[in-house]
């Protein structure tokens, strides 16, 4: 989708152009009654004959209305402009307009808007316009293309927003399509080609690891997972080079199972169907790395993903098997179902050569998680309190919110094994934190942070499918790091750059002579 801003009056966001118009309006700003435009005047009348109120909620429908040249103009009151009123105002709108074929859409706030508050409108709507297409034989192609955000105001910000946003709802879509794919669309090898492909432009490398380099890594955890599929497995290594190799990089480990089926700890059988988003890590790191591409920020990402199935076989690892990981550690496979654990320690362990300045996993780790925090907040565990704050600060600002868990190291006595230097499951309780604590051992020479997304990747129910959460909360987190490190952006203009520099050099030396 196409998304554009600009500083329009509410009478000039009626235009042609568009096939229909949202228009924000928040509780505090009074209809004129007397205005030229006729969306004021309609809407004062509908408020002074008590058929309307400016509360969170309501909604009035225009239609081909004189002085109105969009046929269809929507008003959808925003309340306080509260992210969650945004959202729910917008929804409303695209309800009342669904049944028309909009091609474009003009979205207009009245009154002040700020960045935050465009970018929930736009992310609430491209999320209630996708729909998932790839494995239907005759697909509806989506009719909404365009978006022209607008405000009477003129600011930089907003302007930014926009192209973030547009860079972010491209991650974000990415990412919801590799999880909605049923697990034979979307097995390792094709995980490592999509990879491939967004890598492919500048800034950009990926290298795919299969089987022999795995072994010869020595990620004997990894390795245990992926012996009982006929799938070969992947290890998929993407870098993103915005700036000077001397900076650290930030590394992102997504889980990628393409299918779960618990091995020989076998799943029941209802809604299994749903393991095949256990690549929702991987698919948010592909996202995040998509998005990477659009913004060309001035940092240095690496983008890990262990990928396999999960599968029962003949030669399939067994309860009580003990494996090597590459950290050296040895580990007793109590339960093949908590394999998410296993194939990210070793990517976790492979992470240590990039000096990385932070290391962030996100996975669908544990049915606990959803327990615990359900679909609205994924699971937050750091054991470095300013990336943590960091990454909750990224969460808020972006819609896309994630909650600290506790890692005390009393929630790792579960994990004690008789046979091994650590058991992959502890008991039922704490099962998130247990996990967490798991991964923990392996993340002793830098900042690391773990995301459990298994409540928040995926909508069960009706609307089923992949939410691309949390590519939001990613990406926000890596812009703030952008800006944090000096420049947020590549210089792609080096000769003007280099101007520029010569001229601001002129000037200090014109001061030195005064
Ligand atoms: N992929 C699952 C976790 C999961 C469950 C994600 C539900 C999304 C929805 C993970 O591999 C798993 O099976 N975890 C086990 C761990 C247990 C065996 C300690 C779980 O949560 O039951
Ligand atoms: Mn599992
Ligand atoms: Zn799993």
């Amino acid at each position: 989708m196409n998304f554009e801003y600009q500083k329009l009056s509410l009478s000039h966001a009626m235009t042609a152009s568009v096939d229909a118009l949202v228009v924000l309006w928040p509780s505090q700003v009074l209809p004129d009654a007397k205005a030229v435009e006729p969306v004021s005047r309609l809407l004062a009348q509908a408020i002074a004959h008590g058929d309307f109120e400016l509360k969170a909620g309501s909604v009035l429908s225009l239609y081909s209305q004189p002085g109105m040249a969009t046929r269809h103009v929507v008003v959808s009151c925003s309340a306080d402009n509260q992210p969650g009123q945004i959202r729910s105002a917008m929804l409303a709108a695209w309800a009342a307009l669904k049944a028309s074929k909009i091609k474009r859409l003009g979205v207009h706030f009245v009154g002040e808007a700020a960045a935050q508050d465009l970018q929930m409108a736009l992310c609430t709507l491209a999320d209630a316009s996708y729909s998932y297409t790839t494995t239907l034989s005759k697909p509806k192609a989506r009719s909404l293309k365009n978006v022209r955000v607008s405000a009477t105001h003129e600011s930089p910000e907003l302007r930014q927003s926009v192209t973030h946003t547009q860079a972010l709802v491209a991650g974000v879509e990415l990412a919801k399509e590799w999880a909605n794919r049923p697990a034979n669309h979307a097995t390792p090898t094709h995980l490592a080609h999509a990879a491939k492909s967004i890598a492919a432009g500048r800034h950009f490398k990926c290298e795919v690891l299969g089987p022999k380099e795995v072994a010869k890594l020595g990620m004997g955890a990894f390795m245990a997972v992926a012996q009982g599929a006929a799938e070969p497995l992947r290890f998929i290594v993407m870098r993103y080079n915005g700036a000077a190799p001397s900076q650290a990089p930030v590394v992102l480990v997504g889980k990628g199972i393409t299918f779960d089926t618990g091995g020989i700890s076998i799943k029941p059988a209802g809604e299994m169907d749903e393991m095949k988003y256990d690549m929702g890590g991987a698919a948010s790191v592909l996202g995040v790395f998509k998005a990477l591409g659009e913004l060309k920020l001035a940092i240095n990402v690496v983008g890990l993903i262990p990928a396999t199935e999960n599968m029962p076989d003949g030669l399939a690892v067994k309860p009580g098997d003990v494996v090597t990981s590459m950290s050296g550690q040895t580990i007793e496979i109590l339960n093949t179902d908590a394999e998410g654990r296993l194939v990210l320690c070793d990517a976790l362990t492979y992470a240590e050569r990039f000096q990385p300045s932070a290391v962030i996993d996100i996975a669908t780790l544990t049915g606990a998680c959803v327990i615990a925090l359900g679909a609205v907040r994924s699971g937050l565990f750091s054991s470095d309190d300013t990336l943590a704050a960091q990454l909750h600060q990224a969460g808020e600002t972006s819609g896309d919110p994630c909650w600290r868990m506790p890692l005390d190291d009393d929630y790792a006595d579960g994990l004690k094994s008789r046979f091994a230097d650590v058991a992959n499951v502890a008991g039922r309780a704490a099962g998130s934190v247990t996990a967490a604590k798991f991964l923990q051992r392996f993340t002793k020479s830098f900042a690391w942070a773990h995301l459990d997304i298994a409540g928040t990747a995926w909508r069960s129910g009706a609307a089923k499918g992949a939410t691309g959460r949390p590519v939001g909360l990613l990406l926000q987190y890596l812009l703030n790091f952008a800006q944090a490190n000096g420049a947020a952006k590549i210089n792609t203009k080096p000769k003007a750059l280099d101007a520029l520099r010569t001229e601001v050099k002129s000037k200090s030396r014109a001061k030195g002579k005064a």
